[in-house]
């Protein structure tokens, strides 16, 4: 089976096994089929947080189809809404705002799918899954069982989880819980949306979704034009000391200071600098509009994605001496 129309960088890479999963059952079937189970296993939601680096996947790529999405009970003061791992995840934002509920309208516009969204604990302008997440469930293949998973189980961090590391590796993600405020108000930390909203008076969740979908719009590739996955490096975490030095050089660097006292710098901003903006290597480019997305041209295998990803990594941690790390999962 080819992955093409399956990953959001179009890479063309053949898949050894392929399963659509449409009922957790055909996971159970799985873990008890010795040969398969036996198989390398390669989780597929959307596929927009993913470079497939080879031409060839040689596992047995699970792709996620589970669908349905409802309300499931409320809190004292939230409602629960559930959706399958298969949903899209900007339908099912919209979904929520239909039903009246706000939480989610920060994140409008992110590719990709429910199941996905907490792996990567997937955010935007100020908000994280982690801030409106309640539960999920999981297939485990170490044990054939389905369990719920609690945040804390999650071990969520900036683009990151539980399900990113060895410990998660055997667990496949079926449905998503999500508490939704009773008591909506908007979340207008991030700079960028305040203003974009500025001009209402009183912003309800569907204006704010719809200053999002905006500001995605006018700064980020449309996959289903051009083949990307979003921000492919993280920001970069750095001691208060180094960016103290780079500061000295570069008194218009981007950075944000953490609770723990380090800063986080844009790494948009690092690469932008290097002069990496626009520019092509081979099939492969940075976007014109923002430097941290990586874009096949048309026709770029993972190779030449990564090259570029490496000659980037190359020129910045030469200048700023800050190694960036990619932020989809690379196969
Ligand atoms: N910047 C530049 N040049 C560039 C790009 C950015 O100078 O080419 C500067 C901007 O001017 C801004 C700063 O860098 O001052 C940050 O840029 P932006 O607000 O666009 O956000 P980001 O840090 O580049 C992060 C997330 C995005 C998310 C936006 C908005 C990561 C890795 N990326 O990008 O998430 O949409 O904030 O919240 O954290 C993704 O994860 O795939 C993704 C798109």
């Amino acid at each position: 089976v080819s992955l093409a129309p399956f990953n959001t960088f179009r890479i063309p890479a053949r898949a050894r096994r392929y399963l659509r999963v449409t009922d957790p059952a055909q996971l159970q079937a799985v873990a008890a089929d010795a040969q398969l189970a036996a198989l390398p296993r390669l989780v597929l939601g959307g596929g927009s947080n993913l470079l497939i680096a080879r031409d060839e996947v040689d596992a047995l790529v699970l792709h996620m189809g589970l669908e349905g999405r409802e309300i499931v009970g409320a809190t004292a003061g939230a409602i629960l809404v559930r959706a399958q791992a298969g949903e899209n995840w900007h339908a099912f934002v919209e979904w929520t705002l239909a039903q009246g509920l706000g939480g989610l309208e920060n994140m409008a516009l992110i590719p990709g799918t429910v199941g996905a969204s907490p792996i990567q604990n997937i955010g935007a302008y100020g908000a994280e899954v982690k801030d409106s997440f309640h539960s999920l469930t999981v297939f485990d293949f170490a044990d054939g069982s389905i369990r719920t998973m609690d945040a804390a189980a999650c071990r969520f961090g900036y683009r990151d989880s539980v399900f990113k590391h060895a410990e998660g590796s055997t667990l496949v993600v079926l449905d998503v819980t999500f508490a939704l405020p009773r008591a909506w108000t908007p979340n207008l930390r991030y700079a960028e949306l305040a203003q974009a909203v500025q001009d209402i008076a009183a912003p309800t969740a569907r204006a704010v979704a719809d200053a999002v979908i905006a500001i995605r719009r006018r700064k980020l590739p449309d996959p289903a034009e051009i083949g990307n996955a979003g921000s492919f490096f993280k920001n970069p975490v750095v001691p208060r000391e180094h960016c103290a030095r780079l500061l000295a050089t570069w008194p218009d660097l981007v950075h944000h200071a953490q609770p723990d006292g380090s800063e986080k710098l844009a790494a948009g901003w690092l690469i932008d600098r290097c002069g990496w903006k626009g520019k092509n290597l081979g099939r492969a480019g940075v976007y014109p509009k923002q430097a941290l997305v990586l874009v096949n041209n048309g026709g770029a295998t993972g190779g030449e994605i990564m090259a570029l990803a490496r000659a980037i990594q190359a020129d910045v941690e030469a200048r700023f001496g800050v190694r960036l790390e990619p932020e989809p999962v690379l196969v």
